[in-house]
């Protein structure tokens, strides 16, 4: 039949569209086309399947598309209200719908072979693929409920139950243990319940001692589960589209946890298996020092008599929304012949990539941007290091501090450059919560304010010399 072409073709648009936009989403530069080129190949093969399949039913459609209408709504006006510094908190949270939807559709798939099939002994491909798109997704949902709620503030700090190692295995080896019998003596709707409030449990379980700055990993993790659960429901459905957009979510979000895992210094088997994220010292330290801080005109003198000063942005720059303000001092210090430039930290801000996208809407060159393996030998022919909004991406603890729940994560080693400024609000703790010595450094002078404003200070100082 002609539909069946057609369902075919746009089902190898959507593909194609897909593998085209990850690659243009590799760079910058070309990531909103590569966004647009995806999002145009997933309505044409959402609408093939919709308009092409052979069970055209109105009221079916008509509820669909009720469904599509308010999805899109609710989407589209929390994705314009949402600060870039809340965007992890909604990619979780839309993370953890996809994989509710793909725990979902498991369930309903059960019901529906239950009820729809002769023989009440299903397939054992059907079993495996309705148990791997529920247990993975439901871990998937719960996991980034509680990933949201750590990244907006409502879950300040890790909680661990006792030997919460242990506990955990267990409660992963009696979901799989009850997978098992649902499969093979019991496949009842009861037993499929029980394995879901398992899988459900160990996705709280799985997320809620994680701690420090090790979110990042985790939320890639997470993320990666909801395209396997995703792929999990192509098989079910026997659908391409939905099998490719599931393997390229799993593979990529597989991707970026290996290279977290590498910027983390983590191995994936802690994150596996839930070893990580330390202990909590490394909080406070008795023989801290004194710290120095700095005016704007001091600074101003500092940095346009500087041959080289390199900007560490981090979370506190995104917050203060402060990248145009930054790019303007970039030119004019540049303009009074100094050389600047950007030392980019992978886990920097709230997002992979998050400095990267703030400093290119500010029209940055990309050039500029000096990934941390790069710039790290470079701090010691640097004068002035900025720090701007940054905390545990400079903390020497991380080096240091064996206690430290940030220790053996790589840094940016701005303690080798002449002069270390740092611009932040109070003395308050970064992300991870734990105290950091660089600002007791010798080196080292705070200059408090807003990022934003302290800047602006800072230009006009410049300006006035
Ligand atoms: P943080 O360690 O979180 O420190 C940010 C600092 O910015 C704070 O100490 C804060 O100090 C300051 N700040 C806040 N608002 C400010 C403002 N308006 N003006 C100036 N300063 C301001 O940031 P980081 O160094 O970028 O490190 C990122 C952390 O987040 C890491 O621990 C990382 O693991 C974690 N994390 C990262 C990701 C990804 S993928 N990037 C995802 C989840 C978690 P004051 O309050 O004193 O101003």
């Amino acid at each position: 039949m002609i539909s069946n072409y057609l369902l075919e073709i746009s089902y190898l648009i959507g593909s194609v569209s897909f593998i085209a936009g990850l690659k243009l989403m590799g760079h910058p530069k070309t990531a909103r086309k590569g966004n647009i080129i995806g999002a145009v190949g997933m309505t044409i093969a959402i609408f093939g399947t919709i308009f092409l399949h052979h069970n055209f039913n109105p009221l079916i459609i008509t509820l669909i598309f009720a469904a599509i209408g308010l999805g899109t709504i609710v989407g589209w006006m929390t994705a314009k209200r949402v600060p870039m510094t809340k965007m992890p908190e909604l990619v979780s949270l839309f993370n953890g719908m996809g994989g509710a939807c793909a725990a979902l559709i498991s369930i309903i798939e059960y019901y529906h072979s239950q009820n729809h099939s002769s023989d009440t002994h299903q397939n054992i491909g059907t079993i495996i693929a309705i148990l791997g798109g529920m247990i993975i997704g439901s871990v998937s949902f719960s996991g980034s409920i509680i990933a949201f709620l750590k990244l907006n503030g409502t879950m300040k700090k890790p909680v661990r139950l006792p030997s919460y190692n242990i506990i955990n295995i267990l409660i992963l080896i009696a979901t799989l243990v009850l997978a098992i019998y649902f499969s093979i003596i019991d496949n009842h709707f009861t037993m499929l319940m029980l394995v879901f409030a398992f899988a459900i449990l160990y996705g709280v379980l799985f997320t809620i001692p994680i701690g420090g700055a090790d979110m990042p990993v985790v939320i890639s993790l997470l993320n990666s589960f909801t395209g396997l659960a995703a792929a999990f429901g192509g098989f079910l459905y026997d659908n391409k589209i939905m099998l490719t957009g599931g393997i390229l979510v799993g593979s990529a979000g597989t991707l970026l946890t290996l290279a977290m895992c590498k910027a983390m210094n983590r191995p994936l088997s802690n994150v596996i298996f839930g070893a990580f994220g330390g202990s909590s010292a490394g909080e406070s330290t008795d023989t801290k020092g004194n710290i120095k801080d700095i005016s704007a005109s001091d600074l101003a003198v500092l940095l346009a008599y500087s041959k080289k000063v390199v900007i560490v942005p981090g979370y506190g720059l995104a917050v203060a929304q402060a990248q145009h303000t930054i790019k303007e001092l970039e030119d004019l210090l540049e303009s009074k012949g100094v050389e600047v430039k950007y030392a980019i930290h992978p886990v920097a801000g709230r997002m992979p990539g998050h400095m990267n996208v703030l400093l290119a809407e500010a029209n940055v060159s990309y050039d500029k941007l000096v990934e941390m393996e790069e710039i790290n030998p470079e701090f010691e022919q640097t004068d002035v290091v900025l720090v701007i909004g940054a905390n545990d991406v400079v903390n020497p603890a991380a080096k240091t501090d064996p206690s430290s729940p940030i220790y053996g994560m790589p840094i940016l080693e701005v303690d080798k450059a002449k002069h270390i400024i740092v611009n932040k609000r109070s003395m308050s703790a970064g992300y991870a919560g734990i105290d950091n010595l660089l600002f007791y450094n010798p080196k080292c002078s705070m200059y408090f304010g807003d990022a934003k404003k302290a800047l602006t200070d800072l230009i006009s100082e410049i300006k006035s010399l």
